[in-house]
């Protein structure tokens, strides 16, 4: 897949809460084909602080409108500097990079876990998974109802539960621990979020016999495969996060 570097306009900008916003973003040029779980590296200008680029999960696709959406969390300076870009500025991006979700086999019965900001990227992969006759449901995970964010547009795509950490909304606890997993038998699930809670999944999934792939968010320098920074360790030695990721079957990982 042809890889692009490209100054984009903000169309759109949305605050979902007082962390979390999105950023809708155009270019002049049609936009490529890209596919759940690839990721944008973008350039934060303006700091030496940041000077590298930080990734960010393609959030949604909008072919007719030739626009995507890239949810966006506050977490350092360079989130904290893109939170004060507004519309009609411009970004810098690198995209789409990384591999994607794999497709299931028809009829199973599927389940996207996310966590947190993790659920960046499963907006994506459920309107893919509707649009390629599948049902998934969605287990969400926020640590109160304030942090909750895209309810309805999960609602558009399956059946949603959720958790909230201090049980202000959903069933209490994490999403580990919501009484679905137990109730339902699910043949493959697609977990996105912190690391202890994709590794809590993968157990999950390897003790019921799931299939199951995570999405890493391993800190990343290049984004490309030329630093080295961003490795996980696999049953094929180390690999790259940003090129051979960063979705990975969890029967790949030494986890
Ligand atoms: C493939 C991929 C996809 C991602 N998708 C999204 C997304 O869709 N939305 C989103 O909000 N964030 C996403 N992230 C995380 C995002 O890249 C980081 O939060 C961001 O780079 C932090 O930059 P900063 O300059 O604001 O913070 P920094 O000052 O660089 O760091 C602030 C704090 O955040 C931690 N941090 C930085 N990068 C990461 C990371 N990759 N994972 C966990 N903690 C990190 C640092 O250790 C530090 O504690 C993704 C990361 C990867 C690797
Ligand atoms: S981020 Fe540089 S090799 Fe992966």
């Amino acid at each position: 897949m042809t890889k692009r570097i490209e100054s984009l306009k903000i169309v759109d900008k949305q605050q979902l809460n007082k962390d979390v916003f999105i950023l809708e973003v155009s270019g002049r040029e049609k936009l490529p084909e890209m596919l759940p779980g690839q990721f944008v590296e973008v350039k934060v200008e303006g700091s030496p602080d940041t000077f590298l680029r930080r990734p960010f999960s393609i959030h949604q696709v909008n072919y007719g409108q030739n626009s995507f959406r890239l949810l966006i969390q506050v977490a350092g300076k360079g989130t904290e500097t893109l939170s004060r870009l507004v519309k009609g500025d411009h970004i810098n991006l690198i995209y789409p990079l990384g591999n994607s979700f794999s497709l299931p086999l028809n009829a199973e019965k599927l389940l996207l876990v996310g966590g947190g900001c993790g659920v960046a990227p499963l907006l994506f992969l459920g309107n893919h998974l509707r649009a390629n006759g599948h049902l998934p449901d969605i287990l969400l995970g926020f640590r109160d109802s304030e942090r909750i964010i895209e309810y309805d547009d999960y609602l558009k795509t399956g059946r949603v539960f959720l958790t909230t950490e201090d049980g202000s909304r959903g069933e209490k606890g994490f999403v580990t621990d919501h009484s679905v997993l137990k109730s339902a038998k699910y043949d493959r699930i697609y977990c996105c979020g912190p690391e202890p809670m994709m590794r809590e999944v993968a157990a999950f999934c390897r003790e019921n016999g799931i299939e199951c792939e995570v999405s890493l968010e391993n800190l990343m320098g290049c984004g490309i495969g030329a630093c080295l920074c961003c490795t996980v360790l696999t049953v094929r030695g180390n690999l790259c996060t940003c090129t051979d990721g960063p979705v990975f079957n969890i029967n790949d990982l030494k986890w």
